[in-house]
């Protein structure tokens, strides 16, 4: 029986499959390669020594997928395949929705149409949009989000538990992610980004690199200790290790029965601002690194940290990697491949 893992070539996609192959799974990745290349894959069988299943496919292309549903025994479904760039979102509203819904559409109905009915979803904090209470749990209210990425995940998510109430043989667990940083230890694999980067992590690592001069923090002026913005940065390595958490509870679901959709957020609960990452980089690098205030980006909050006890108590996860592990592997990643997966 395999998992099989829709987005697997991406960034968190193949530090998954990392733990999934050490973890004894078999692996079958589907990934259209729209923002990953396939020697992710390759370093992920490098790293683990282990064989996994590849198939340059679209979650969109219904015959692809039953042909794969066909040909492999898939017994649940990681669901990260998806596009990811809020301003990008705002820009291509339909793509966004098309790649991302309707992809979820296609995969969740070739899925049942070929008796696999157990899926772990990627969401993310972004649901939360502008949280009331701090830290967040996963009874906070959702939907207030303020860009279209943002939307196709609380849309997912409403559409997932629309199944399940059609269909409780659904074994179903929402994941939301906080902000996913760092890299394999190995230096093998880490996250690849196409152009400028949008996110700290990246731009951070690009400016110690010397591919980019200087960086740009979003404001210091907001309700934070140092006024800079405030999140949850969880190494990747963790996360993935959460992913692993999660089928463990989908198999017990499956065994006793699903009696709602799990939902659970998947970050430290320690908020991180812009400065004190900057710092803890800098510590690593040995350097200082060039930065300069700049306004808040538009959409951006102040505060966002999860608390993830109930991660904790349900599916036995705790991430245990701390910032300054996340900047030591995110540099050992840029500095040993500052082109990325590219030669
Ligand atoms: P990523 O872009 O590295 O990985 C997504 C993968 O999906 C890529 O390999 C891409 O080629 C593939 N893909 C996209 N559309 C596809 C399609 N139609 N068919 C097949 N493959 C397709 O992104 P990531 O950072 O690894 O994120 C993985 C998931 O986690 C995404 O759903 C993302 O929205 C979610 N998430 C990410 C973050 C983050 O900060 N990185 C935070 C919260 C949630
Ligand atoms: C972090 C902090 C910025 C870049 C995004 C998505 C979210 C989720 C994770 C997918 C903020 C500041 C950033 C820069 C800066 N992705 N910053 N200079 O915005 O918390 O979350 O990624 O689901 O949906 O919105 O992450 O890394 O962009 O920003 O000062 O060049 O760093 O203002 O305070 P964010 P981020």
């Amino acid at each position: 029986m395999a998992v099989l893992v829709t987005g697997g070539a991406g960034f968190i996609g193949s530090h998954t499959c990392v733990e999934l192959l050490n973890a004894g799974y078999e692996v079958v990745v589907v990934d259209n390669l729209y923002n990953a290349s396939e020697e992710s894959l390759r370093r992920v069988e490098e790293i683990t020594g282990k064989k996994l299943t590849f198939y340059e496919a679209d979650i969109l292309d219904r015959e692809r997928l039953t042909e794969i549903f066909q040909k492999e025994t898939i017994d649940s479904v990681i669901h990260f395949a998806g596009y990811k760039a809020v301003g990008e979102s705002v820009q291509k509203p339909l793509e966004y929705y098309y790649n991302n819904v309707t992809g979820t559409l296609v995969l969740t109905d070739v899925m049942r149409k070929n008796g696999c009915k157990s899926i772990v979803f990627s969401s993310s904090a972004t649901v939360y949009g502008d949280p009331e209470v701090i830290p967040i749990t996963e009874d906070c209210k959702v939907g207030g989000v303020t860009n279209p990425y943002g939307r196709t995940k609380f849309m997912i998510e409403e559409i997932l538990r629309d199944l399940y109430v059609s269909d409780p043989e659904w074994n179903i667990i929402l994941l939301r992610y906080f902000n996913p940083i760092g890299a394999h230890e190995s230096g093998r694999i880490g996250e690849d980004p196409k152009g400028i980067p949008n996110n700290l992590m990246p731009y951070v690592s690009q400016v110690a690199i010397g591919k980019l001069k200087c960086l740009g923090v979003f404001g210091d002026d907001y309700d934070t200790p140092d006024g800079t913005g405030v999140r949850d940065y969880i190494h990747v390595v963790d996360l993935a290790d959460g992913h692993v958490k999660a089928l463990n509870k989908i198999a017990e679901m499956k065994k006793n029965g699903a009696d709602e959709v799990k939902i659970y957020n998947l970050g430290t609960g320690n908020g991180v601002s812009v400065l004190q990452l900057v710092h803890a980089f800098e510590k690593v690098l040995g350097r200082e690194l060039p930065y300069e205030i700049k306004p808040r980006r538009a959409g951006d909050i102040a505060t966002c940290y999860a608390d993830p006890s109930k991660a904790k108590r349900e599916l036995h996860w705790e991430a245990k990697r701390g910032i300054d592990e996340m900047c030591r592997d995110s540099w050992n990643w840029q500095s040993k491949n500052p082109e990325g997966y590219s030669k």
